[in-house]
């Protein structure tokens, strides 16, 4: 039967390091307690001058040759991100002309930190039904913009970067089964409060911070350990899998705390759990597909392994995917 698999993987992460200690130098935190309570060490910034397009196009740029295509040859371009280049055109379309992906449609998609699972998931689908054979996804954030440096219960968490997967068609193996999820009643613990039509942008609303990122850690924290196991344990029980097949799970990186209950859901030691966080912070829908670029790029997954990719984020939304390895091209 026809499945999608993953042929190329590109990532992209801006020069510019900043550490829990140059945070200590204008926020009211410790790097004791960041790397405590969160994992994190260093996260990397975007100059001022660079967008989440700037940052797509370089991990795209890589997926493709990673994958032996040419731009091209790309039937659909989804960008999955929190921080467009604008509220519109889509950032994929700006990736798309920026690659020169003349045969291309293109579109964003909008699902928080879990975006990259949900956009593999729409990718296979197009790749299942045999409607495209050639489908980019892309996870690219650009977070240090919308940080709200009074609040640092938030600021310390994230960081800038990109991530990209070209999908393909495939007999054997490939991604196995997905599942998504979403409960739009815990919509605002983890949002942008002002710029859409719900609260137009305007003096007061910047007077009042609301272009920045919101967030209520402590119940996004318990919905991400709700939900990170369960979606791991579902999805592979829809492809048949048992929790002693995962040769790695490459979890989103927000938190070691986080990672590691689902790491336990799933019995998993830590040599089969892919963590990163400590470099890279939170990089919302960035994040798994960088995680997954470093960990296939370090030899850690191979072929014929089952990873599970899982995720949370705004909506609120969770999504799974299991995946029996094909090595890259
Ligand atoms: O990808 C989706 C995005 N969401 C996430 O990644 C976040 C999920 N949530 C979390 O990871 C955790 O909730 C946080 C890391 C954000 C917070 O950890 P916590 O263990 O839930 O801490 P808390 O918010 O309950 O705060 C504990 C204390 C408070 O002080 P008091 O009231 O106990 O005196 C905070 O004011 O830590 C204080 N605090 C800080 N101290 C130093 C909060 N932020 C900081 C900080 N530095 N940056």
């Amino acid at each position: 039967m026809r499945k999608a698999t993953i042929t190329g993987l590109g990532k992209y992460l801006p020069e510019k390091e900043i550490t829990n200690k140059d945070l200590e130098e204008f926020v009211d935190t410790s790097d004791e307690w960041i790397t405590k309570r969160t994992g994190i060490k260093t996260r990397r910034f975007a100059a001022d001058d660079v967008t989440a397009s700037d940052l797509g196009v370089k991990a795209a740029e890589e997926a493709l040759e990673k994958a032996g295509i040419k731009a091209d040859d790309l039937d659909l371009i989804i960008t999955a991100t929190i921080t467009p280049d604008m509220m519109f055109p889509a950032t994929a379309c700006l990736i798309q002309d920026r690659i020169g992906a003349s045969n291309a449609g293109a579109f964003d998609l909008e699902a928080g930190c879990s975006g990259f699972v949900y956009g593999i998931t729409v990718a296979s689908s197009f790749i299942e039904s045999g409607l495209y054979d050639n489908v980019m996804v892309i996870g690219t954030e650009v977070l240090s913009k919308i940080l709200n440096w009074e609040d640092r219960g938030t600021c310390v968490l994230f960081g800038d970067g990109a991530g990209a997967a070209v999908l393909q068609p495939t007999e054997k193996g490939g991604i196995l089964a997905s599942d998504l999820g979403s409960d739009g009643s815990g919509g605002d613990t983890l949002y942008q409060p002002a710029g859409g039509s719900l609260k137009p942008a305007s003096h007061e609303t910047v007077d009042n911070n609301e272009h920045y990122l919101y967030m209520e850690g402590t119940p996004v924290f318990k919905f991400a350990v709700k939900t990170m196991g369960s979606a791991s344990l579902k999805v592979l029980k829809k492809a048949g899998l048992d929790k002693s097949d995962v040769d790695m799970l490459v979890p989103h990186q927000a938190n070691t705390r986080i990672i590691s209950s689902a790491a336990k859901k799933l019995k998993l030691s830590e040599d089969k759990v892919y963590v990163n966080l400590d470099k890279y912070g939170n990089t919302s829908a960035a994040s798994v597909p960088i995680a997954l670029a470093e960990a296939e790029e370090k030899g850690l997954i191979n072929n014929g392994d089952t990873v599970v990719l899982v995720a949370f984020g705004a909506g609120l939304t969770w999504a799974s995917a299991v995946m029996k390895w094909n090595d890259l091209k």
